[in-house]
């Protein structure tokens, strides 16, 4: 199995989750859009999706699915993204996609997070992937310096706007040891939007796709 089967087969594996007549959120990347070409399937019985970015929400309306404001929506039943990497607690790093502040307020704005992923994205440790960090603009040198002093290596990454009009460091070389605890250092860092860091509202499942096929975690 290659690592485009496993991330389609873990993307079938969550439609179960799907609650029919209910609003669900949907996140970005790669394995997502596997996830938006299976929800075709069950159009029909889905009102509508809360997206975390512009191009997931283009590809939900391209399958006929309409796409709703999340201040319209409530709290929804759950929400599907894919991540870069995870740990055993289903603490995530996200962003490698740039979508990581919606796909924050999304998650945050949902009973149960769905996470699905190749065999990869499980780490030990979680800091191998750069931690993507979305800063205002203004603020891009003076979060990086805050950044350096914390032990990381920032680099902008290049050529790069965010939905949201924001610019993305990438920080390679942190050892992410109390991930809970970083987030909220460098969350409330002045000029940074959010942190890639999804430790505070981990995954609730994570749905891996491996050569043996699919298996699910929940929190250890
Ligand atoms: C986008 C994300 C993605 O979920 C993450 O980058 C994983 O992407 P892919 O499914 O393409 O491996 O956080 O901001």
């Amino acid at each position: 199995m290659d690592q485009n089967q496993a991330k389609r087969a873990v993307a079938e594996a969550a439609l179960k989750y799907v609650q029919p007549g209910e609003l669900l959120g949907v996140g970005t990347g790669s394995t997502v859009n596997f996830f938006i070409d299976a929800l075709a399937a069950l159009k029909n019985d889905i009102p509508g999706a809360v997206s975390s970015s512009e191009a997931s929400s283009a590809r939900l309306r391209a399958i006929g699915i309409p796409v709703v404001d999340l201040n319209n929506a409530g709290t929804l039943s759950i929400y599907v993204d894919g991540a870069d990497e995870s740990n055993s607690h289903l603490q995530l790093i996200k962003g490698g996609g740039g979508a990581l502040t919606r796909e924050k307020i999304v998650a945050a704005a949902s009973k149960k997070f769905i996470c699905i992923a190749d065999e990869s994205k499980l780490v030990q440790q979680l800091g191998t992937f750069p931690l993507p960090v979305e800063v205002i603009p203004m603020a891009r040198a003076y979060v990086a310096r805050a950044l350096v002093a914390l032990g990381g290596q920032p680099v902008l990454r290049e050529g790069f706007t965010t939905d949201n009009g924001n610019v993305i460091l990438d920080v390679r070389n942190l050892t992410i040891l109390d991930a809970f605890a970083l987030e909220a250092e460098i969350g409330l860092l002045a000029g940074v939007v959010s942190v890639g860091l999804f430790a505070r509202r981990p995954a609730d499942v994570l749905l891996l796709g491996g050569p043996n096929g699919v298996r699910e975690l929940t929190a250890a």
